[in-house]
């Protein structure tokens, strides 16, 4: 694990004073620009769930880069992945919720009939910044009645107290953590 960690960790991308000037922007794709990268994450998510133990009967994945890597995980556990999109955008019935980014305001959906009550549900996205986009995705899942038994993402931003904002944070895996001082130029 310590070698796929150092592999993934380096293939992303800093990009400092985007998407404006004091910030620098973790770019995840990075990853997947690299099949040796992509391998490794797949791989050390994998790891992580099997190391959890935890019955998952549904990968819940946010838009969007959350897409990205959501899908791969649900086919390797061989359960349904159900996305989160942002507003206006799923068919049909919808539960929606407005959340605070780090950069505005947004509002998501989920398709209120694919999810039963009480679907054991792995929660993933790319990154944890504020903490905003999964603490509000994780209540649009409780308030389907499903319990989220995990939540995962690639990356934590340290600086900004994400947790804080998580109903359960005894039940989140984070891959690679970067502290500010990381994120200095
Ligand atoms: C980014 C990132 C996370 C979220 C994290 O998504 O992919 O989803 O912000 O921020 P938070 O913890 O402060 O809420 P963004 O909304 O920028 O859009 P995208 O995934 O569609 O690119
Ligand atoms: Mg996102």
């Amino acid at each position: 694990d310590t070698q796929n960690l150092d592999l993934l960790r380096s293939s992303l991308k800093l990009c400092p004073n985007f998407p404006k000037k004091g910030i620098t922007f973790i770019d995840v794709f990075g990853a997947f620009a690299n099949p040796k990268a992509h391998r490794a994450l797949i791989d050390l998510i994998l790891s992580r769930l099997k190391k959890l133990g935890t019955t998952i009967d549904a990968v819940v994945g946010l838009e969007a880069r959350g897409f990205i890597f959501g899908p791969q995980i649900a086919l390797e556990l061989q359960v349904p992945f159900v996305p989160v999109r942002k507003l206006g955008k799923l068919p049909g019935k919808v539960a929606k919720i407005d959340y605070d980014l780090e950069y505005g305001k947004d509002t998501m959906e989920i398709q209120t009939q694919v999810l039963k009550p009480g679907t054991k549900i792995l929660l993933v996205d790319d990154l944890l910044a504020t903490g905003g986009t999964l603490g509000a995705a994780q209540k649009l899942c409780v308030d389907l009645g499903c319990e989220v038994v995990e939540t995962l993402v690639i990356i934590e931003l340290l600086g900004l107290n994400g947790r804080a904002k998580l109903t359960d944070v005894n039940h989140f895996t984070t891959l690679l953590q970067f502290s500010e001082a990381d994120l200095e130029e």
